[in-house]
């Protein structure tokens, strides 16, 4: 289970796999019996995921050819999980979505330009034993770089890290791929800091960032982690962008644990060019001004320049779907902090509609964070997560907290 976090709602409240447009049996074949032996055949969570990708990718404009390929890649870093019916339990308790589906999808709205799709995917949740889990993480890391001509240099000089041969969860291994209209993904990789333990995470993460030459700019991480490490703050995730990238991005996550919307604001202050005003105005959004005790708040700091003395970008991770009654909410707080930046007409309600058929208000966790980064000059970007609810949807909250846009109106249409 996460260091972090906490399980935000009970048990689900629907059968698994059934939310997908098109999941449902074949109609008006004309023959009863392969209609019949359609139903019966559970859904599989690889075809149930490139699905979702599919249409996600159709959004997107992304060509048939290329989507094909795509869902190819995300059948293949499934493994052996891509064949597992949604009707069995998920075969490991992955941390990528709260239902332990192990891919998470996101999208990423600039302020000019269509929308980015990416996928995360956890390449070893086939294997139960984390060293296994490792094991097929890397070599299907491996795989993808050898197929698309990718250098893991960086990745290598710090695997010994991340990757231990007895190495403590909650993850060992995840990927990311960011699907361009051409051209293949962009590959990113993600580390647990606590790999050789939790309390070795802040030695384990300056090792790795000394290593990479970042030493020098991520002091200033440090400083801040110190004093407040770890009842305050934690690390969450170590990433590396592998491959082709224009620049090229090392990224290090710090959970805020009970922090307010201006301790959250404090954080990004680190960052050269990132507005403290624009985090805590998002934080207060979603949360008010009380401390985010349920899920935490996540900064990100981006090192691009290894002559740099600070972080070049940060990210601020709300976990909306612990702080709404539920996705209807969650949606409508996406929509407000997407026309705030100016990003009209965004394609997020067929998003949503692209990955279930189930009405927004019957559950939470299909939108699990709303992202803002900031990045030297660049305008701000807002990204929005994806879970695909494989497995499990969360009943709505009883106990929303205050700031859900929708939640006064949702208490009054209960009383009437
Ligand atoms: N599911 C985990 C969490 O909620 C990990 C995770 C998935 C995550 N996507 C994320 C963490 C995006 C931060 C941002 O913490």
């Amino acid at each position: 289970m996460n260091a972090y976090t906490e399980p935000c709602t009970g048990p689900g409240e629907r059968a698994a796999g059934t939310g997908s447009p098109g999941a449902g049996p074949l109609q008006g074949t004309g023959r009863p019996e392969a209609a019949i032996a359609e139903r019966s055949e559970p859904d599989r969570l690889g075809p149930f995921t490139a699905g979702q990708l599919g249409r996600l990718c159709d959004l997107v404009g992304i060509d048939a050819q290329r989507r094909t390929a795509h869902q190819r890649v995300l059948t293949d870093l499934l493994g052996p999980a891509a064949d597992r019916p949604l009707t069995d339990p998920p075969a490991s308790p992955s941390f990528v979505s709260d239902d332990h589906t192990p891919v998470e999808f996101s999208l990423t709205f600039p302020a000019d330009g269509p929308p980015l799709l990416r996928v995360l995917v956890e390449p070893g949740c086939a294997a139960p034993a984390l060293p296994d889990n490792a094991r097929a993480a890397w070599a299907a890391v491996g795989r993808l770089g050898a197929q698309w001509g990718y250098r893991l240099d960086e990745l290598t000089r710090v695997n010994d890290l991340f990757l231990p041969p007895a190495p403590h969860g909650p993850l060992t291994l995840w990927s990311a791929l960011e699907l361009r209209p051409s051209g293949p993904p962009g590959l990113k990789v993600y580390l647990n800091p606590g790999s050789r333990g939790a309390e070795r995470s802040m030695e384990t993460v300056g090792e790795a960032m000394t290593r990479l030459g970042h030493g020098r700019a991520y002091e200033s991480v440090r400083s801040y982690l110190h004093p407040r490490f770890p009842e305050r703050a934690g690390l969450m995730f170590f990433a590396l962008d592998v491959g082709p990238w224009a620049e090229p991005r090392v990224k290090v996550y710090v959970a805020h644990r009970h922090a307010t919307a201006a301790d959250a604001a404090d954080a990004a202050r680190l960052v050269p060019g990132a507005s403290p005003e624009r985090v805590a105005e998002l934080c207060r959004r979603i949360g008010g001004d009380e401390p985010f005790g349920r899920l935490p708040l996540i900064s990100c700091y981006s090192f691009t320049d290894t002559a740099a003395d600070r972080p070049t970008g940060h990210s601020l991770y709300v976990p909306v779907r612990a702080y709404v009654r539920d996705d209807r909410a969650a949606r409508d707080h996406a929509v407000e902090l997407l026309q705030h930046h100016g990003i009209h007409n965004a394609p997020l309600d067929r998003a949503l509609a692209a990955l279930t058929t189930r009405r927004l208000n019957t559950g939470v966790g299909l939108i699990p964070y709303l992202s803002l980064v900031q990045a030297g000059r660049q305008a701000p970007r807002i990204t929005v997560y994806l879970s695909p609810e494989a497995y499990r949807v969360f009943p709505p909250r009883k106990d929303a907290g205050p700031g859900s846009p929708a939640g006064d109106r949702r208490a009054a249409d209960h009383i009437s």
